[in-house]
């Protein structure tokens, strides 16, 4: 089993590889599945700025388009000592597949974390939305 520390480790991994020569605000993310994987992400930038893509969502979309639904936890590093919680954008798409996740980041080194739900207490749900079409068909 993944600790929050390994799980950090991974983001941190994965935050080398951030493609940031606009913002030079490098993150990098590292999604635990349910049943134990970890697929991570950093952030993608782009010189028409809007089309960059986050850290989060990166290590997000590469886990579902891999198949995978159930997530446990997501864990967020930025520049050493910085701690990065995901925008208001990543928490909707977080929201989406992961409405009881737990996102870890580190703040001077030690361990913080929270809940989907506190970080987005009422995130967009389309009405009638049913739970079997998260599935896999
Ligand atoms: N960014 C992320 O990757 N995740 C966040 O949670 C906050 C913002 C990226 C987007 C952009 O490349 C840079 O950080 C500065 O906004």
């Amino acid at each position: 089993m993944m600790t929050d520390r390994e799980l950090l480790d991974k983001a941190k991994e994965a935050w080398k590889y951030a493609y940031t020569p606009y913002s030079k605000f490098s993150v990098g993310a590292a999604i635990l599945t349910k049943s134990g994987a970890v697929y991570t992400g950093c952030n993608v930038e782009n010189s028409s700025f809007g089309l960059t893509c986050c850290a989060e969502r990166v290590a997000l979309f590469k886990a579902v388009s891999e198949g995978e639904r159930d997530f446990l936890k997501l864990a967020v590093v930025g520049q050493e000592n910085t701690s990065v919680l995901p925008c208001g954008a990543c928490r909707q798409v977080l929201f989406e597949f992961a409405p009881d996740i737990t996102i870890i980041t580190l703040q001077n080194n030690r361990i913080k974390s929270y809940s989907l739900k506190e970080l987005l207490p009422e995130g967009f749900e389309l009405q009638g939305k049913r739970k079997k079409d998260k599935r896999i068909r």
